[in-house]
């Protein structure tokens, strides 16, 4: 039998467990932890997004910050912002909801961020953090540390002996995820759009991670039997089935088929996308517990 995970189940235990931590640091430290979240501009999609982060930390006993820019805000603007959060004692967690508009240089902005407020995991100096295997310094950006959390419940903390191939060599996932992967003891491949007889790569996979934003990709014959299959797409496709004008949103795998081979797979929506707010959640948690001195709780 195919376990399908589901991803919701899995992201409220972990904001369970936040929640316990935020309340253990606020009884024992008397540290309210707090999220500033920033967004500009107006794309409706990022909006949502952002209001889903902000109330997801008020859940979880968080003091929650949003600041809600307009559009034509001046990259001077938004980094003297960035600086003022910087400074703020009560906050230990910055997010800025990308992508920014056009006429931002986006990666000065989140290069000022502090490191040790990157609750986002995308400063140099975090991701140098994961690629030297410091995995209790720094802070792990949320889709790959949320699509870890799945890969480890699965086949437990060491993966000496497993094969993983992670489609996909993007900054903010692909490369996170093989360094993940590989601290673990995994032999990583990480695959892309360059590589030669992609399918034959990917069957030779214990743990396939499809980060590509390619419809439905990963075919059945791509997928070892018995493989562990985490779909990190977000695709929407026309779905006429459902009437004229219908979408529905399909990841890169194709689902239905790979789910005969495999022993254990991700859905879309319901897979991955539950964990990234929750592992937001846990990386301000983390990032409280640091400044407080204590030991920070996993995950
Ligand atoms: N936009 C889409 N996903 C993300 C994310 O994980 N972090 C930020 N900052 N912006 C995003």
């Amino acid at each position: 039998m195919t376990t399908v995970i589901d991803g919701k189940q899995v992201a409220a235990s972990v904001i369970d467990a936040v929640k316990t931590a935020s309340q253990a640091l606020k009884d024992q430290a008397g540290v309210k932890t707090g999220l500033a979240v920033v967004i500009v501009g107006n794309d409706p999609a990022s909006h949502a997004y952002v209001s889903s982060k902000s109330k997801m930390a008020k859940e979880c006993g968080f003091t929650s910050v949003q600041h809600t820019l307009p559009e034509e805000t001046t990259q001077e603007d938004l980094a003297a912002l960035v600086q003022t959060l910087n400074k703020d004692e009560t906050l230990h967690g910055i997010l800025v909801q990308l992508p920014l508009p056009k006429h931002f240089n986006s990666e000065a902005i989140i290069q000022s961020i502090l490191p040790e407020k990157d609750v986002d995991g995308l400063h140099v100096v975090n991701a140098g953090k994961l690629a030297t295997g410091d995995l209790d310094g720094g802070l792990v950006s949320c889709t790959p540390a949320g699509a870890m959390v799945f890969v480890k419940r699965t086949h437990g903390e060491d993966l000496s002996g497993l094969n993983a191939v992670v489609i996909g060599r993007s900054n903010l996932f692909g490369k996170p995820m093989a360094q993940l992967l590989l601290a673990a003891n995994a032999t990583v491949t990480i695959a892309h759009s360059r590589t030669k007889d992609l399918a034959a790569v990917c069957r030779n996979a214990d743990i396939l991670v499809a980060a590509v934003g390619r419809p439905e990709m990963v075919k059945a014959d791509w997928v070892k039997p018995g493989a562990t299959v985490i779909d990190v797409g977000i695709n929407r496709i026309a779905a006429p089935e459902k009437g004229e004008g219908k979408s529905r949103l399909v990841g890169d795998v194709a689902f239905d088929e790979c789910a005969k081979v495999a022993a254990v797979i991700t859905p879309v929506p319901g897979g991955v996308g539950p964990m990234t707010i929750a592992m937001l959640m846990a990386n301000t948690v983390i990032a409280a517990y640091r400044k407080a001195g204590k030991t920070a709780p996993k995950f």
